[in-house]
């Protein structure tokens, strides 16, 4: 793992959330400070405060970068990607299930091979850090190797990221096929490997229920036991043709939502992709069990899945944990900027205005309560880790030109939503530690 410097500090104007502006007025809800300095010690956040408050106390030993043109925020956060279909990203002319078969499972054959699969994931965590990702809950492909090559480039970045083995005993090509037993044994040889190594974090990955047993999914359920701390991933509702072979494979259950429930997947840390065709007694479920929805818009666009009810699903009345998912090969980016754009349009299309307040807690401190993850991520805040990113309002000519008419850092915030993506990403701190430049000028920067 790389050693992050012993004391950095960011000066610049800084925005983040302290609460949640679905259920607050964004006001209330918003820390920003116009120059700040943001004291960073051992990969944690010690100080932030107005550079004119903070500087007096500073050591003038430390290393003190200048973002004042810049706008500091937590790293994003994304609840739902998987890093085996880079190579498929923008596939043409298909729904679910058959792009499922096309190019999805085509894809992650490929990853049969340990040296594709390392290769591939050191595209991928560069790619989220030049998109601003410092943090993303990923599928790896059903290939044990796949996982170890995912978690050996994050430690080599000390990024904090969540993956796991997809787990899959039926309704897909035999290479890809665990069994019940099989997929039990080598995710347990995967949690004790990884789970809590540095930053990293284990998720137990049945794909979806059509290509899992009814054994399977309990076996799914009884890692979940292996170690404290566990994470799980799965699809939900997504697509009208998935939703009805669902009702056809489990004829007993209530709901697709109940075949997971059955199964103990129902709980905090529990991570369901998608959610566009559910019911309100699934939102009662998952706000009761803290289970979090992950908000995949470029994604259900693409493949014309549906419009997920954002707005519904966070009712004040019985809150759903809502993160951002790129799903990435189904999702178009991995910047989630492009991911709030979309959202944007999506929650036009059913009747609402997502703000940019509410867009930038979706990517950062609503995403890391969706993973139960608040207490250390998705604040700039002392104590949080320092995962951040600083974006550039000028970064494209557009840009430059459009934002000389924002009045409000919330005008400047949704433009950068609208127009953004990783272009507008100048820098990215992990844990402290600078590992992207976008203009490659401090040589402190690793990447
Ligand atoms: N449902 C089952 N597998 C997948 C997948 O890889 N991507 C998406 N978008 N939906 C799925
Ligand atoms: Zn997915």
């Amino acid at each position: 793992a790389r050693t992050p410097p012993a004391r950095i500090a960011l000066r610049g104007p800084a925005l983040s959330l302290k609460a949640d502006p679905f259920a607050l007025p964004a006001g209330d809800c918003l820390d920003h400070i116009e120059d700040a300095l943001i004291v960073i010690e051992d990969g944690v956040i010690a100080a932030i405060g107005p550079y004119a408050d903070l500087a007096p106390g500073l050591s003038p030993e430390i290393d003190l970068i200048d973002h004042r043109t810049g706008l500091i925020v937590p790293g994003f956060i994304d609840a739902h990607v998987h890093y085996p279909q880079l190579q498929m990203i923008g596939a043409y002319g298909t729904q679910l299930l058959e792009w499922l078969d096309a190019y999805t499972f085509p894809a992650e054959m490929s990853f049969a091979d340990a040296a594709h699969a390392e290769r591939v994931a050191g595209l991928f965590l560069r790619e989220l850090l030049r998109a601003g990702t410092t943090t993303a809950m990923v599928y790896c492909t059903v290939h044990p190797h796949s996982v170890d090559a995912f978690f050996a480039e994050s430690e080599r970045f000390n990024t904090r990221m969540i993956a796991g083995k997809v787990l899959m005993d039926r309704n897909a090509p035999a290479p890809l096929l665990d069994t019940a037993q099989r997929g039990f044994e080598e995710s347990a040889a995967l949690i004790a490997r990884w789970h809590r190594r540095g930053r990293q974090l284990y998720c137990v990955t049945p794909r979806f229920a059509p290509t899992s047993t009814e054994a399977q999914l309990d076996a799914a359920g009884a890692l979940l036991h292996e170690a404290n701390g566990l994470f799980l991933q799965t699809h939900l509702c997504e697509n009208p043709g998935e939703v009805e072979w669902v009702r056809e494979l489990f004829p007993a259950r209530a709901s697709y939502l109940d075949v997971y429930a059955a199964a103990g997947l129902v709980g905090p840390r529990s991570m369901f992709g998608h959610a566009v065709h559910v019911h309100e007694g699934d939102f009662c479920t998952c706000h009761q069990a803290g289970a979090g929805l992950a908000h995949c818009p470029t994604s259900n666009l693409f493949l014309g899945s549906g419009l997920f009810r954002l707005f519904e699903a966070v009712d004040p009345r019985r809150p759903v944990r809502v993160g951002l998912g790129t799903d990435v090969g189904g999702g178009t980016s991995l910047s989630q900027l492009q991911s709030l754009n979309e959202a944007y349009k999506v929650a036009a299309l059913t009747g609402h205005k997502l703000n940019a307040v509410q867009g930038l807690y979706l990517a950062t401190l609503g995403g890391a309560r969706a993973l139960h993850l608040d207490d250390r991520l998705g604040r700039l805040a002392p104590g949080y880790e320092a995962d951040i990113v600083v974006l550039d309002p000028k970064a494209t000519p557009l840009l430059g030109f459009r934002t000389d008419y924002c009045n409000s850092i919330e005008e400047l915030v949704f433009v950068l939503m609208t127009l953004g993506d990783d272009r507008a990403v100048r820098a990215t701190y992990v844990a402290g530690a600078p590992v992207y430049d976008r203009d490659r000028t401090g040589e402190r920067f690793r990447y």
